[in-house]
């Protein structure tokens, strides 16, 4: 039986003293959420306990009205979570994780927090990157699981928790997919009928540029006929469509990253995946 507790007091005695596996989110969950609550239990072992949060943090957005658009269902949430056997679901007020504005340590995250979603959503990271210290000195979990599909974040998170020496270990868990393709996300939702048969060209997208990749072409020209290619779908609006490294900076030879973000009608998506260059590519 999940159970749901709202203060981080009562959460506190809850936790203390135990192993502590941790799924941070802002609700809505759907089967993503659910691998990542997943890989926590499998991880951090049975006897451990499992806590999944939800708390749609406000200082992560730049306007109210995105803000109060966020979906909000706390008992289609909690199923998730028991069907996945997490333990504890924490679902705190704003009050609760910012009882005094002004004593929450700020986190300021490095420079790759101003890049790729940070160049579009300023403030953004550093939103994350706040809550996500504020959650873990609540929770004070052995293990956590981040999706890849949100890469960036991933990234900052492993930057920040080695940088304040945090003791847990950060998984990535892969992107949960639609059956077309499409990364599970709670925007997915707002799409039209139209939109929604269009968004999984982003996934091909990613993946026409790691074929070409494989072929040997410069990462540039990879990219600019995948950018071609997405001249016969204009109602994606592409923002970026890049390949890094790992740590988001300079693509070099080995494992790398082909990331994408894009506008369709008034909802914005993201994906990335994997994949490997060659001498030939960079
Ligand atoms: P949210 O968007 O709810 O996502 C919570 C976690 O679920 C993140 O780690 C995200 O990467 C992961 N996730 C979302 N869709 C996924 C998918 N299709 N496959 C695998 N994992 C997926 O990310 C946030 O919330 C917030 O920024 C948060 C970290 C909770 C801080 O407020």
């Amino acid at each position: 039986m999940t159970k749901i507790i709202k203060t981080v007091t009562e959460l506190q005695t809850a936790v203390d003293g135990k192993r502590v596996g941790a799924v941070f989110t802002m609700g809505a969950l759907h089967q993503g959420h659910a691998q990542l609550i997943k890989q926590c239990r499998e991880t951090v072992g049975k006897d451990a306990i499992v806590v999944v949060t939800i708390f749609v943090n406000p200082t992560q957005f730049e306007n109210n009205k995105d803000l109060e658009k966020y979906p909000r269902d706390l008992a289609s949430d909690v199923e998730i979570c028991e069907q996945n056997s997490a333990d504890i679901v924490f679902a705190p007020t704003v009050d609760e994780i910012y009882p005094l504005k002004t004593l929450v340590k700020k986190i300021e995250p490095g420079e790759i927090a101003n890049i790729l979603e940070g160049a579009s959503r300023p403030g953004h990271f550093a939103g994350v990157a706040t809550v996500v210290n504020r959650l873990l000195e609540i929770t004070k979990p052995s293990v956590t699981c981040f999706g890849e599909k949100d890469y960036q974040q991933l990234t900052i998170v492993r930057e920040i928790v080695k940088e304040l020496s945090i003791p847990v270990e950060v998984i990535g868990v892969e992107t949960v997919r639609e059956s077309d393709g499409l990364a599970m996300s709670s925007r997915n939702m707002r799409l039209s009928e139209e939109e929604r048969a269009l968004a999984p060209h982003l996934y091909d997208a990613l993946n026409r540029v790691k074929a070409q990749l494989l072929e040997n072409h410069p990462i540039e020209k990879a990219i600019s006929s995948t950018i071609e290619w997405m001249a016969d779908f204009p109602e994606i609006e592409l923002d970026y469509l890049t390949v890094l490294s790992p740590s988001l900076g300079k693509p070099v030879p080995g494992l790398a990253r082909v990331l994408v973000a894009a506008r369709i009608g008034d909802v914005r998506l993201i994906d990335n995946i994997e994949c490997e260059l060659a001498v030939a590519n960079v």
